[in-house]
Parts: structure tokens; sequence; C-alpha cells
């Protein structure tokens, strides 16, 4: 029987255990980062595990999960099971082919978007186009969140790093753990500025980046 971190059965969904473990650390941060913020967007909800957990613990602003088409009926799946006021169905949202989408029910726009464990399974050029979206439509002032393994000064965090990005690359040859100096001349391309930087268990970050100008 499986049991999330709220203690109930969730054995009928599909479950992410790396989401359950990440979960608080990682609210942790959102609570301090997103305190101003009104509207997030979350890009690659995955199980849709993460929003229902957030949601709840942000009452302040709308949570906007977003995921290919074919991840959405697992993400209702667990808002239909943890349903939340500021919580918010899937839209379809594929990097390669479509634009950001809008909740056309919410009269604000994004001043947030958070992501993670996308950009080591995004191409190279997928992950370029997202931070090309999302320096797009972020106001200034706006937060990108990006949460996941990154390699620094050329070398892995860690054994399990280096192992999984052997795995990722074997599944599929563009996908790998980013590094971090790309990234950050990536979102630097975008009018986004790298301002804070945590270290989270497991050998994982969140890079805070900003839009300044
Ligand atoms: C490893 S899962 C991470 C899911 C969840 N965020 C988590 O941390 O458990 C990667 C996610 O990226 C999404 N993804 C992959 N390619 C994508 C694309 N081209 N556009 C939008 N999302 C994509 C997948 O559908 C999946 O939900």
């Amino acid at each position: 029987m499986v049991k999330d971190n709220l203690g109930n059965i969730v054995s009928n969904l599909p479950f992410s255990q790396a989401c359950e473990n990440n979960q608080q650390p990682i609210l942790d941060v959102l609570q301090q980062e997103l305190q101003d913020a009104t509207h997030v967007l979350e890009v690659g909800s995955g199980t849709g595990q993460h929003s229902i957990y957030f949601a709840p613990r942000l009452t302040h602003l709308h949570w906007q999960t977003s995921d290919v088409y074919a991840n959405h009926a697992i993400i209702n799946a667990w808002h239909v099971a943890y349903p939340a006021p500021n919580l918010y169905a899937p839209l379809s949202f594929d990097v390669s082919s479509d634009s950001i989408p809008i909740n056309k029910t919410i009269n604000a726009p994004y001043d947030a978007v958070f992501t993670a464990n996308t950009l080591h399974i995004m191409s190279w050029s997928l992950v370029s186009k997202l931070f090309e979206l999302v320096g797009d439509i972020l106001p200034l002032k706006g937060k990108f969140i990006v949460y996941g393994p990154f390699n620094e000064n050329g070398s892995y965090s860690s054994a399990s790093n280096r192992q999984f990005d052997h795995s990722l690359r074997q599944r599929d040859a563009n996908s790998g753990i980013r590094h971090l100096e790309d990234v950050i001349d990536l979102a630097n391309t975008h009018h986004l500025t790298l301002n804070t930087r945590y270290e989270m268990p497991s050998n994982n970050q969140i890079l805070v980046f900003e839009k300044l100008y």
C-alpha cells in the first residue's frame, strides 16, 4: 500500500516517490521566493503530485498546472483526489509546438513560472525555447524557478547523478543533465538573471531567475 506524506492511500494513482521525497524542501523555498507572487504556471507537472502539495500551502496565489496532453488524465486524477480552490486543471503545453498557455478564467498574468526535473528531459533546443517563452511572458521582477540536478565546472555533482545522466542519454541522446553555466548564459540571453541558488537534498538545486530588464 502506498501512502503519501499526508497519510492518505494513493496506491490507485500513478505515484512518484521522488516527488514525495522532495516536495517539502521545494515548498520551503517556494514559500520564501513566491511571497509576492499571485499567479504561477507550473511547466511539466508530471503526475500532479507537486501541485496538490504546493497549492494548499501557498494559498495567496493561483497554481496553474500544465503538461503535454498525455499527462493530463493523471494530473486530473490527483486533483480530483486532493482538490484545492487555488489549484487549476492542467493546460496543454508542449514546448516544442505551443506558446505559453493562458487560463482565461483567472484575470491575472503569470508573475512566476516553476518547473521541476524537466531541463534534463527536454532536448537542449527545447530548453532554449522554454527560456525564450518564459523570458517573453514574465513581467519585470517576474521569477523563473527551476528545480533539478545540474553539472558545475564541467563535473557531475555526484556519482549518482553521473549514473542518472548516462541512463537518460541511453534512453534519449538529446536528454541529459545540463551544465549550470550553460543554463545561466541561456537565461541571460532572455533577460533572466540568476538571483539565488539553493542547494537541495540528493544533489539537486533550485535556480531562481528574475527578469530584471
Ligand atoms: C521527469 S518528469 C518531471 C515531472 C514533475 N515535474 C516532477 O518533478 O516529478 C518531466 C516532465 O517534463 C514534461 N515534458 C517533457 N517534454 C516536454 C515538452 N516538450 N513540453 C512540455 N513538457 C514536457 C513531461 O511530460 C514530464 O511531465
